[in-house]
């Protein structure tokens, strides 16, 4: 009897790690073809079920052979067991190393994180939109594949460059991602990865600009490669309809929920004419206030915008630099500026969100928060994968 449950027990552990492991697997060949974290991910989950597999088998044989031998069997069960306990301690330790986990430069750089936060503070004070576009970054480089900063990488050594994807226009600042790396350098050489930086950097900027704070994980690793011809297949353009977006979103396992939580971004920065002309030129988008489209109409004059002139509207003109709710109020009064952003509104399985975002800044908070962290760990390099770049615009070279 008890053989059996023992027996029935790590059996259904075994298969428990299997499906896991094949439903993780999964998640990660469909949306993100990354053959090495696939392997790896199944390498866990194959050594976790092989163990609980033969630990079954073991018992079975004890079945047949000794049935009458209660006494034995209740000795092997119960010792197996705490060979069980503490392989599933060793197992947990051992792949917690190749994980991503709080404070992971405690004894390898002990102020990375402080010296983030003080560089993103400096810069912040010296040129806001910095702030903004750190927020922008986790979300352009965490989208493609993972969090790897193959969004910083150059165009060099036969590497074309993400920036370079049509999807990453206006993007902005990224000279002074440098200026956070050295000083982590001067600290710590070679200790702390590019892939941090951008997660940890966006965290902080959030946080200066009036959102949540956020505990973020650490450990990220930097990719070999630069993933330009795929950024089109990860990052939505600005008129893509609202079930694509959601779609891309719930491959990542951000729901609905989460995906307007974290357009929320858009409660900051700029939208450059040429991601507007469209809604205004030849005839004003019906969805659009029309005073808004005369506000629009004025900064971006012609309905072909040179995209070479810096012609912008800002999204928030009442708090502009502030991550806040008001981003919701403005689509509720049809003032939302891509077309993303008001479709939002207009489809029935966002809108309620979008109603409930406006009317409370501390729920839109929460959302953003869970959501910006789950972007943050997006399929990450971790362990023995990719590298630590010395120069967060190129891979190394020795
Ligand atoms: C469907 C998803 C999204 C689309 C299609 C989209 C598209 C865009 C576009 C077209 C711009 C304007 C670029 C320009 O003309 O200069 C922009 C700006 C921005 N986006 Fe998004 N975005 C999306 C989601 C996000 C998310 C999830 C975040 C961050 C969590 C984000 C953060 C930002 C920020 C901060 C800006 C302002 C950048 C600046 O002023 O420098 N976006 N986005
Ligand atoms: C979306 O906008 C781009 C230009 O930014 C345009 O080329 C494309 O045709 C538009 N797509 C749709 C579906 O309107």
């Amino acid at each position: 009897m008890e053989i059996c449950e023992c027996n029935g027990a790590l059996n259904a552990i075994a298969s428990f790690f299997v499906v896991w492991g094949y439903t993780r697997g999964e998640n990660s060949r469909k949306v993100k073809e990354s053959g090495l974290v696939e392997r790896l991910i199944w390498r866990r989950a194959l050594t976790k079920a092989l163990l609980y597999k033969t630990l079954s088998l073991e018992h079975l044989k004890d079945h047949t052979e000794c049935q009458g031998e209660m006494a034995t069997n209740k000795h092997h069960c119960s010792s197996s067991f705490t060979f069980l306990l503490l392989s599933l301690l060793f197992l947990q330790f051992y792949s917690g190393l190749s994980e991503l986990q709080l404070n992971y430069y405690t004894t390898s750089c002990p102020r990375a994180e402080e010296i983030v936060k003080e560089e993103v503070t400096k810069l912040y004070q010296k040129h806001g939109n910095t702030a903004v576009s750190w927020m922008r970054n986790l979300f352009h480089d965490c989208v493609v594949k993972s969090c790897d900063a193959s969004l910083l990488l150059d165009t060099a050594h036969g590497i074309v460059s993400e920036k370079t994807s049509q999807r990453s226009f206006g993007m902005r600042n990224f000279k002074y991602i440098s200026t956070i790396k050295e000083a982590l350098e001067r600290e710590c050489p070679a200790t702390v990865s590019c892939a941090d930086i951008v997660a940890l950097s966006a965290r902080d900027g959030v946080a200066l600009l009036g959102g949540p704070q956020i505990e973020m994980k650490t450990g990220r690793k930097d990719s070999l490669e630069s993933y330009a011809t795929q950024v089109e297949n990860y990052i939505p353009n600005h008129n893509d309809s609202i079930s694509l977006v959601l779609s891309r979103f719930q491959s990542l396992g951000i729901g609905a929920e989460g995906t307007v939580a974290l357009l929320g971004a858009h409660s900051v920065g700029r939208v450059h004419c040429l991601n507007l002309v469209e809604r205004l030129y030849p005839t004003v988008d019906p969805t659009l206030d029309p005073e808004h489209a005369e506000y629009l109409k004025h900064r971006c004059p012609t309905p072909e915008s040179d995209p070479k002139k810096v012609e912008y509207a800002r999204n928030d003109l009442e708090t502009p630099m502030v991550l806040d709710n008001m981003y919701y109020k403005l689509l509720l009064r049809h003032q939302g500026l891509l077309l993303v952003d008001a479709q939002l509104v207009s489809d029935p399985s966002t809108s309620p969100f979008v109603e409930k975002m406006a009317a409370d800044n501390g729920y839109f908070h929460d959302q953003f928060s869970v959501a910006l962290l789950t972007l943050s760990e997006n399929n990450p390099l971790t362990g023995d994968q990719g590298e630590i770049r010395k120069d967060c615009r190129y891979v190394n070279r020795d």
